[in-house]
């Protein structure tokens, strides 16, 4: 039943977003250009006039030139005419290419303005809304929303401009000529404006659903050809099945995008078939008048009428076919708006201050009665975190321990404020964390996370990434210290070794070692370690754990552990079990106490003993 739930789903997400004041906000995006824009229509202008000019000068040639009244060719005034036109072509083609660069850099500025924008934007929202909304989606707003619009971006301007100096013109000369001509003319435009709207709409329906089925093509790409979703499908011999989930939205895209491309086909085409039908109605038109003498229309007043009516042809088809794609990219700028729009979950509050200018000491973190759910638990459900209240005093070693899925990696996002609490106040330096910046208060946290992730960059670029500034003996210190450095200097390119896509060729141990050196490097007064040695095996873990005990000198540290021998040390240790603080104290205490603590260690150094047996 899923495919067609997803596709009932889809049907609905496909309907474009709903945006309001939609051109208002998109002829604002011009406004930084407006002086370009400008230059752009002058120069339209005079490439209009200056292919009025030659059949002017034409005239001058047959009839001043070669064909003088007074007999004899004027050679000098045909030299002068003959130069004069090549003169003008050449000026033409100068401001062609003028104005195509100007309207290719507007178009191609606003679009890249729509980017940064788009992609600023995506970065200030919260970590909740990267966990629930697919990678490929995310992506393809950007690259193929935006890429989308960015023909429409570019054209447009030149292309409204340009037919629409050339139709006043026409329509002027027409009227000129014979001004009820020219109504009759003029009287197919309504139905045609109206059909073209009717077109447009659907044109924007189906544009927005092969948005959306693009935006599905990444998202397969983005998941199945990453590392870890190839491994998974080589692992499973999936690839066929992947294959074929591609291939039928790929079937779906394409035709979806012969839909879009056929559904304005016929509207030209009878378009074309009135256009090229008015000459003949306008004789009709002519005869009529003639016969019922209402005028005096000449033969020549006709040629000359249907002539500059069918020149007219070109350009309204133009303009209609720019209005054709406005209204289609309407439906992706509702999507680009429609992101942009997303209020991030948690942002700084009006007048937040610095974490330097919070009342109690740096280093000081509190959970006051914190409770929490991720955002699609239900509110009757077992929240992840039930009324957790400890402190930690600057300098102190605190650590969590309790089973998988306790809550502790989550109690670490709520620190520095990744997620928010449901109820309860998490306090930094003595200060709510909704009341400080969310850049202050990371400017003094060093977080390394359960699963290290290293950009594709040599590892001294992943090192600085902590700290742009740091010098080549600070980076080597702080390896010296994570115990990595030997490794290190051990490989073939040392520090400028590439780490690889998401660090594949670096076990699983050296990258947590490096995540260790890269939090080192940037030197904060608080460190939260999730699972920092788990990865690691008992050797290396012992090395590992000396680094972090030297790191942990002078520094709050919030340390959660798998292995217990790693947390003995710690000032405070609190087990969390099912959301809740279910004891704290130090080791002895809690052994002595003889609650989960006890049992848990107890079952650890059996699981070692059978190791070692
Ligand atoms: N993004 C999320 N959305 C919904 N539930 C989550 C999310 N992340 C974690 N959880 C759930 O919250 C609970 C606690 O997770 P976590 O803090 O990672 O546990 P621990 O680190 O103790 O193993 C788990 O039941 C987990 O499934
Ligand atoms: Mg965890």
């Amino acid at each position: 039943m899923r495919p067609i739930d997803e596709r009932a789903q889809r049907e609905q997400n496909a309907q474009a977003p709903r945006v309001e004041n939609l051109g208002r906000r998109v002829v604002a995006l011009f406004r930084p250009y407006r002086a370009r824009i400008g230059v752009t229509a002058v120069l339209v202008m005079l490439g209009a006039a200056l292919g009025v000019i030659p059949p002017l000068i034409i005239q001058r040639v047959f009839d001043d030139a070669l064909f003088p009244a007074s007999g004899g060719v004027q050679l000098s005034l045909l030299s002068w005419l003959v130069a004069l036109m090549i003169g003008l072509y050449v000026g033409s083609a100068l401001v062609g290419i003028l104005q195509t660069w100007l309207t290719a850099s507007v178009g191609n500025r606003v679009t890249g303005d729509l980017r940064i924008r788009m992609f600023e934007h995506l970065q200030s929202m919260e970590l909740g809304f990267f966990t629930r909304t697919k990678t490929g989606v995310i992506q393809s707003r950007l690259q193929n929303d935006v890429g989308g619009v960015s023909g429409v971006l570019t054209s447009t301007v030149t292309s409204i401009l340009g037919n629409t100096v050339t139709v006043i013109a026409s329509v002027v000369a027409m009227a000129l000529i014979d001004w009820r001509l020219t109504l009759i003319a003029l009287a197919i435009m309504p139905p045609l404006i109206f059909v073209q709207r009717r077109v447009g709409q659907v044109r924007a329906r189906i544009a927005s659903q092969t948005q959306q089925s693009l935006s599905e093509l990444t998202a397969i790409t983005q998941e199945t050809l990453s590392v870890s979703g190839i491994l998974l499908s080589k692992a499973f011999n999936r690839q066929r099945t992947e294959s074929g989930r591609y291939a039928d939205e790929n079937a779906n895209q394409i035709a979806l995008q012969v839909r879009q491309t056929m559904s304005g086909q016929g509207f030209f085409a009878v378009v074309h078939v009135l256009m090229s039908s008015v000459p003949a109605l306008i004789y009709l038109a002519a005869g009529v008048l003639i016969v019922g003498d209402v005028g005096d229309i000449t033969a020549g007043a006709i040629v000359a009428f249907t002539t500059v009516q069918a020149r007219l042809l070109m350009p309204l088809t133009s303009l209609m076919r720019v209005a054709l794609e406005v209204q289609t990219s309407a439906a992706l700028f509702a999507r680009i708006f429609e992101y942009l729009d997303l209020k991030p979950a948690i942002s700084d509050r009006e007048g937040a201050i610095s974490a330097d200018e919070a009342p109690g000491p740096m280093g000081r973190i509190e959970f006051r009665d914190v409770t929490f759910r991720y955002p699609d638990q239900t509110p009757d459900s077992h929240p992840t975190l039930d009324r957790v209240s400890f402190t930690a005093e600057p300098g102190q070693q605190i650590a969590f321990v309790g089973p998988s899925g306790a809550g502790k990696t989550t109690v670490l996002y709520l620190t520095p404020r990744m997620y928010e609490a449901s109820g309860g106040a998490v306090l930094f330096a003595g200060a709510d964390v909704r009341d400080l910046t969310a850049e202050s208060i990371i400017d003094h946290v060093g977080l390394v996370s359960q699963e290290t992730y290293l950009f594709h960059a040599s590892i001294r670029e992943n090192l600085r990434y902590a700290k742009p500034d740091a010098t080549d003996e600070q980076i080597e210190r702080a390896c010296r210290q994570a115990n990595i450095h030997d490794k290190i200097v051990s490989f073939d390119r040392g520090y400028d070794t590439i780490a690889g896509e998401r660090g594949y060729r670096l076990s699983g141990g050296e990258k947590q070692r490096i995540a260790i050196a890269r939090v080192l490097l940037k030197d904060p007064p608080i460190l939260l370690l999730d699972e920092a040695t788990s990865a690691l095996d008992t050797v290396s873990e012992r090395v590992v754990q000396e680094a972090i005990d030297e790191a942990q000198r002078g520094r709050t540290t919030v340390t959660i552990a798998h292995r217990l021998s790693t947390v003995i040390d710690a000032d405070v240790i609190h087990v969390l079990d099912e959301g809740r603080i279910a004891e704290s104290g130090s080791h002895d205490e809690l052994i002595a106490r003889g609650g989960l603590y006890a049992a848990l260690a107890a079952e650890q150094l059996a699981a070692t003993r059978t190791i070692e047996e």
